[in-house]
């Protein structure tokens, strides 16, 4: 295992109706003038919106409203929250919604205290200082942005999609009521249940050895999802399924199951540039990637793999043809993911073919490498894509 050092001060408030708390916590974290942010209907559809602002009139909170966050969120509207800030002396930003909003709000909280463009941060390395503190109430089970530093914003001017992430854009706060999830589409549960997969797997395939514990707690995380996935796509109101994603997409995401251990990431770099160009979801494109890379990387450790492939997915080792088992397992994977409803390839996502070197330019790594268990080079990314377009069961 390798040093660590890891640094999580969210306060998870877990459970039913935990929502109507929301400005006991505002409050207990030291805010008093607040933007609140969220996306595009369903938080106001279901009533959650009412409920909030009931609890923060409560607790004598004034806030601003920035609805109208799309999924894949844009530089356009992180720009309005950060004016609002300026403007309004705001100093504490409340998300209600998924990732997008999550991610929204930490762009805001980093611009609205900065003098300069907050895209300057993203994608480039500039390390920052200072933001405002972040509270989330938390809608579908997904990006793990509830407990992560991370923030992923699109350029619309260009169709960049970028991040950054720093322990100062952790949330100081995030109510996770799974019974706020029982009103997501199947398709989009099926998306957070894949990203939250990917999250994993980022992890899990490492050059790092004797990782035992973390290694064990990847395996636990996907056994669950693999078990209640299925569950709460037959049935949406099963809140024991609910809540056993709820709390597996944010413990896959805020690194605790990762640390001591050198990551990949090459999917999530791989898929943003789907997502960026095709305005898809997120979990979507990486239903369609993940598997692609695993086939193109699988021999770089071919008995992690089959490891994968036994534990993971109940595999019988195959002792004479590791590669067997190890292909298994990504065959498996890539079964779950159709069954749960997820596209498979290019054409099912809405992605062409003709657009790989599009894809690959804009990725932009030139001459570079990405990748922490196999390093890639663009043209192995190209062949990444290539599988990911005409794959099949
Ligand atoms: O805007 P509304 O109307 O709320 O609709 C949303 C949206 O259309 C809907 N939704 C959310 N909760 C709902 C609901 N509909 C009904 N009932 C509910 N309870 O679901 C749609 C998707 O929401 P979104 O926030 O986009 O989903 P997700 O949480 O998957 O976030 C995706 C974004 O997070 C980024 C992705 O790249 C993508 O931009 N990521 C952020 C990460 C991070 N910050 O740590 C890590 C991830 O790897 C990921 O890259
Ligand atoms: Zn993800």
């Amino acid at each position: 295992m390798e040093n660590f050092q890891f640094y999580s001060p969210t306060e998870f408030v877990f459970g039913i109706d935990t929502e109507c708390e929301t400005g006991r916590y505002v409050k207990k974290h030291g805010g008093t003038k607040l933007l609140l942010h969220y996306g595009s209907g369903s938080a106001v559809k279901s009533g959650l919106i009412e409920r909030i602002k009931d609890s923060l009139h409560k607790n004598n909170i004034s806030y601003t409203e920035l609805p109208g966050v799309q999924p894949n969120p844009r530089d356009t509207l992180v720009y309005k929250g950060i004016e609002i800030c300026k403007k309004e002396n705001i100093d504490f930003i409340l998300a209600v919604g998924g990732g997008s909003v999550i991610d929204s709000a930490k762009a805001i909280a980093i611009g609205a205290l900065y003098d300069g463009d907050f895209w300057d941060f993203y994608g480039t390395g500039k390390v920052v200082e200072k933001a405002l503190p972040v509270g989330t109430v938390l809608t579908i089970a997904a990006a793990g942005s509830e407990g992560s530093g991370d923030t992923v914003i699109t350029k619309e001017n260009g169709s960049l999609k970028r991040s950054v992430g720093s322990d100062l854009l952790r949330p100081k706060f995030s109510v996770l009521n799974p019974m706020l999830t029982c009103t997501l589409p199947s398709y989009q549960t099926a998306c957070g249940a894949t990203d939250i997969m990917a999250h994993v797997f980022e992890r899990y395939f490492t050059n790092t050895s004797e990782v035992e514990i973390t290694d064990r707690l990847c395996e636990a995380v996907l056994l669950t999802m693999i078990k209640e996935t299925p569950r709460v796509i037959k049935n949406p109101d099963n809140y024991d399924a609910r809540s056993n994603i709820m709390w597996a997409g944010t413990v896959a995401h805020n690194n605790i199951i990762g640390v001591g251990r050198c990551q990949d990431w090459s999917s999530h770099c791989i898929e943003h540039e789907l997502s960026a160009l095709y305005d898809c979801a997120h979990g979507a494109g990486l239903a369609v990637i993940m598997p692609a890379w695993m086939e193109f990387v699988y021999k770089h450790n071919l008995l992690r793999f089959a490891q994968a492939a036994v534990r993971i997915w109940g595999c019988q080792m195959n002792f004479e043809n590791p590669a067997e088992t190890a292909l298994e397992g990504i065959c498996r994977f890539r079964h779950f993911l159709h069954d749960i409803g997820m596209p498979i390839n290019f054409s099912e996502l809405g992605a062409k073919a003709e657009d790989i070197p599009k894809l690959v330019e804009k990725l932009g790594i030139g001459n570079g490498r990405i990748g922490g268990f196999e390093s890639l080079s663009a043209e192995d990314i190209t062949e990444i894509y290539k599988i990911a377009a005409q794959a099949e069961l």
